[in-house]
């Protein structure tokens, strides 16, 4: 793998399945994804003002590989609120104002987004990204058929899981299985994630309310 970062991540996924037995499953299928992985054209790239309120303070104090991925990726990444097609329900608009999330491994389309962001590598097979969440921002419950991992590179939030909520901090690792519902509400601080989508990249997340 020539391409520095897709090395550093492949080495990330190699390491991670190794250090956590619930992620032996989605960091082999990574891995083996990264290796038919093939750059992106290069793109305008876009931002949001959440990102330049608290991109390079996050990624400042980030710790972890995953840190160190995202300050590998960051300066050629681009940025957009998900959920467009829920724009005008009030929970939605108050989370697409404080959230961005950026897509560095995905389809040349950026479905999540409607387009508005690229990825800098192009894979139908995995959906890697980063995402930055401003202070009191609720990302509300959601599920999707791809198997989620997260990393927590900057930021302590709340995190539900099911019908469990839990507040972690940098270094934290999440698997969400498919179908699983879980949400985020970060409280004073902003929180910067790394994530990867290792199955069924193209689905859409639904938004959960009871
Ligand atoms: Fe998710």
């Amino acid at each position: 793998m020539d391409d520095p970062f897709l090395a550093a991540l492949h080495r990330f996924a190699m390491a991670e399945g190794g250090d956590h037995f619930e992620l032996v499953r989605p960091m082999a299928l990574l891995a083996d994804a990264l290796g038919r992985v093939v750059p992106a054209p290069e793109q305008r790239r876009t931002t949001l003002p959440v990102v330049d309120e608290h991109l390079a303070a996050t990624l400042e104090t980030g710790v972890g590989p995953a840190a160190d991925l995202a300050r590998m990726i960051a300066p050629r990444t681009s940025w957009a609120a998900p959920y467009p097609e829920y724009a005008g329900e009030p929970d939605m608009d108050a989370m697409r104002l404080g959230y961005a999330y950026s897509p560095v491994i995905g389809a040349a389309y950026d479905a999540v987004s409607g387009g508005a962001a690229t990825p800098a590598y192009l894979s139908d097979e995995v959906f890697v990204g980063m995402v930055l969440q401003g202070p009191g921002i609720t990302y509300p419950p959601h599920v999707h058929k791809a198997v989620e991992v997260y990393w927590v590179i900057a930021g302590t939030a709340d995190w539900q899981k099911g019908d469990e909520w839990s507040t972690h901090g940098p270094g934290t690792a999440f698997l969400h299985d498919t179908g699983v519902r879980h949400a985020t509400t970060t409280r004073s601080e902003p929180q910067l994630l790394f994530f990867a989508w290792v199955t069924d990249p193209g689905c859409a997340p639904v938004i959960v309310r009871l």
